[in-house]
């Protein structure tokens, strides 16, 4: 199969025929013959960090939901979180909740394992039997403070048994001001070794990250929101306008966006229950800011595809390359549209980005099969594959 058309390649447009066999793109040509796409072919998304809830939280979200979402938002593979209920840090709810994946997944999907003060001992070994049968993208998110919570200590014993990447909430369990402790959990943490870090909400946190070999992920949340515009709660929270501005100043230093998608339902979110649903509304922001000249398409590009992929070891994922998968999202750039929460396929059906502008995908491709097309879903739950 060739598609033809204007492709984001080796950070431009250019028009080309795209060459693909069994999943895989095999050629890039000028001179080739196919089908012609219209509109800006990018590469699909990957977002590192989803919790899509399922076992005792269906009622929130499932893996079936959950990727239903990402699909329309442009992203071809997720890294589903571990604080489930019950929680992945054991090689037999991992293996369980994989198999659900097997059967309910649109899009590609893959879990972390959790880190536990009870499970620490045991982690080498859980890895193992896990690698046997799946590709394990990290262990973590590791929180410093709640239910899931890791003390420094255990984390940096862990930190030297494993080369494995792992993924760090980094907030300071004894640190009131939610500044101070991201900061400080940061630089407890690099003096232990590397990590990626999530969901960085703070500029000064970021430099040093960015100054040292550990990784770090920035949500749309954190960039777009301060913490008067919402009662909402989310972890880390919301910052200052001042301190949201700096971390906007300081977004060519992240290497990585993610949705951080938490969803809850309207009633837990009055509870005060931390999180929000974002894994189908990234993209599409992103593409609106990038085509508004607000943000560099290279750099957001980077940090939504090309980054996670490298960082997480999905080698055959996050460009539109030769030798890599066919996975692609195709925008009209005149497609704006006003966010709405009831359109979106979340179950919680309600968002914080309600009435932004955005530019929803018209076509997405996984491994060359077109699966979404002006809003129709062309495939099955269990298309997805779980790596
Ligand atoms: O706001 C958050 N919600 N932060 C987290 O770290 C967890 C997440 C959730 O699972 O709800
Ligand atoms: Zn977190
Ligand atoms: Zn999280």
């Amino acid at each position: 199969m060739i598609i033809c058309g204007e492709f984001f390649y080796k950070g431009r447009f250019i028009d080309c025929a795209v060459e693909i066999k069994d999943g895989v793109i095999v050629d890039i040509s000028k001179t080739k013959k196919g089908r012609r796409v219209r509109g800006i072919i990018m590469p699909a998304g990957i977002d590192v960090h989803v919790h899509f809830r399922d076992f005792k939280e269906s009622y929130k979200e499932t893996i079936e939901t959950g990727s239903l979402s990402a699909l329309y938002g442009g992203i071809c593979l997720v890294v589903d979180q571990p604080n489930t209920n019950p929680p992945v840090i054991d090689e037999k709810v991992y293996f369980e909740r994989m198999k659900r994946a097997e059967k309910t997944t649109y899009v590609d999907y893959s879990l972390n394992l959790g880190l536990v003060n009870d499970n620490a001992d045991k982690i080498v070994e859980i890895v193992k039997k896990i690698e046997k049968k799946y590709f394990l993208p990290a262990i973590g998110e590791v929180f410093l403070k709640g239910d899931m919570r890791v003390s420094y200590e255990t984390l940096e014993k862990v930190r030297r048994s494993t080369s494995k990447l792992i993924t760090v909430h980094a907030e300071d369990p004894n640190e009131e001001d939610d500044v101070v402790a991201e900061v400080k959990a940061v630089e407890r943490c690099l003096k232990m070794g590397v990590f990626h870090f999530c969901h960085i909400s703070t500029a000064r946190a970021l430099d040093l990250i960015h100054e040292s070999n550990s990784t770090s992920e920035v949500t749309p949340h954190h960039l777009i929101f301060s913490k008067h515009n919402t009662d909402f709660k989310v972890n880390p929270p919301l910052k200052s306008s001042e301190e949201r501005v700096k971390l906007v100043k300081n977004f060519k230093k992240a290497d990585v966006l993610a949705s951080d998608h938490a969803p809850h339902t309207l009633e837990e979110k009055k509870e005060g229950k931390p999180g929000f649903p974002g894994v189908e509304v990234m993209y599409p922001i992103f593409f609106y800011l990038m085509k508004r000249g607000y943000v560099s398409i290279n750099e957001t590009i980077k940090k939504i595809a090309m980054n996670p992929a490298k960082i997480f070891g999905f080698s055959r994922y996050g460009e539109i390359e030769v030798g890599k998968y066919a996975n692609f999202v195709v925008f009209d750039p005149k497609d704006e549209k006003f966010i709405k929460g009831e359109e979106l396929h979340s179950k919680v059906g309600w968002t914080i980005y309600e009435g932004l502008k955005a530019v929803f995908p018209k076509e997405v491709y996984i491994r060359g099969e077109k699966v979404l097309e002006d809003g129709d879903v062309l495939v099955e739950k269990g298309f997805g594959e779980v790596l």
